[in-house]
């Protein structure tokens, strides 16, 4: 599908082509290591002005080296953010929007898979809340300063693991019926990942794509720390092991990524699942117009 066969008249409507990535400003959270880590990198290196978020100040300082050094762009910068916790989420938006005048990209990119249920500050199951809340909160406190940036868009990185679940668990959101050890870790993963599509899809509903889009992505199966605390037993741990051994670099992950917060011709494209830097299918769960909205309603009252 073309970007203009996914947005009738995106093609033909006039500043549709007007997407210059150099000196915007783009935030990435969870920049640190990983997809994120590589993303940092891409987008320095076509001159954007680049935010990333740490919970490790002297690792974030590493990477900003690193960056500057490999992309000869000095403006980088990183800023603590910690998740799993909604009042510094809140916190955090607030900084950001007193010390930045406009934000042009946001890429909700940090996730967990976890092998042991755990909680976040406010309660909720570590996985849901730092991989749904955390950003569903992010975004709600970001997006004053992202809709005066206009025109911005908004990515959030899903995955095709949400192909894995059939459907969010509404009864059982915080986890406690026994979705973990193992596998069944890697279950509340994919739940979660659903919920990133669901969240793009209420969202795209909610804003004017002339002004922000919003869409998801699958970066593909990329050898990250991702998932690296999941194995119960050493034969899951050799398996993964030697599974990821398949798996593609960092580098090549964040090439979705950076495609959709680059490319001129998906200015007005809002609502879309991504992989291979095009359009995708997602699965039937995704489109499900019912569970976007439960899932708004209720990430609405547990951020309240
Ligand atoms: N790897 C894959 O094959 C794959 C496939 C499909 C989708 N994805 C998606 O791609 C994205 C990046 O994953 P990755 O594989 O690059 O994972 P990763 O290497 O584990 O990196 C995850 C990043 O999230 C940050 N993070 C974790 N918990 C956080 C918290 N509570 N608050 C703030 N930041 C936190 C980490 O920061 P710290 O350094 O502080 O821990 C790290 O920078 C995720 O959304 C994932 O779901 C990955």
């Amino acid at each position: 599908m073309s970007p203009a066969e996914a947005h009738p008249g995106a093609s033909d409507a006039p500043g549709a082509l007007a997407w210059d990535i150099a000196d915007k400003v783009v935030l990435i959270t969870g920049g640190t290591t990983g997809i994120g880590r590589a993303t940092v990198e891409a987008l320095a290196a076509r001159g954007a002005h680049v935010v990333f978020t740490a919970r490790d100040a002297a690792l974030g300082q590493t990477v900003i080296d690193e960056v500057t050094a490999a992309t000869g762009n000095p403006s980088i910068e990183q800023r603590q953010l910690n998740l799993d916790d909604l009042g510094a989420v809140r916190d955090f938006a607030s900084d950001f929007a007193a010390d930045h005048p406009a934000l042009h990209v946001l890429v909700n990119n940090a996730a967990v898979m976890l092998r042991e249920r755990r909680s976040t500050v406010d309660g909720h199951e570590l996985t849901f809340g730092v991989n749904h809340l955390g950003h569903f909160q992010l975004v709600c406190s970001l997006l004053p300063l992202i809709q005066a940036s206009a025109p911005a868009r908004i990515l959030n990185v899903a995955s095709d693991a949400h192909k894995w679940v059939r459907g969010i668990d509404f009864d059982d959101l915080s986890a406690t019926n026994g979705r973990y050890g193992g596998r069944r870790g890697r279950q509340a993963y994919a739940e979660s990942k659903l919920a990133n599509m669901l969240f793009t899809r209420e969202l795209a509903k909610r804003l004017d794509p002339a002004k922000v889009t919003v869409n998801c992505l699958h970066p593909g199966a990329v050898r990250t720390r991702l998932g690296r605390d999941t194995e119960a037993t050493r034969f899951s741990e050799v398996f993964w092991t030697v599974i990821g051994t398949f798996f593609t670099t960092p580098e090549k992950g964040a090439q979705t990524t950076v495609w959709a917060a680059t490319s001129p011709e998906l200015t007005l494209v809002s609502g879309q699942y991504f992989a291979k830097s095009k359009i995708a299918s997602p699965s039937k769960k995704a489109c499900d117009d019912g569970a976007a909205a439960k899932l708004w309603k209720i990430s609405e009252d547990l951020t309240a």
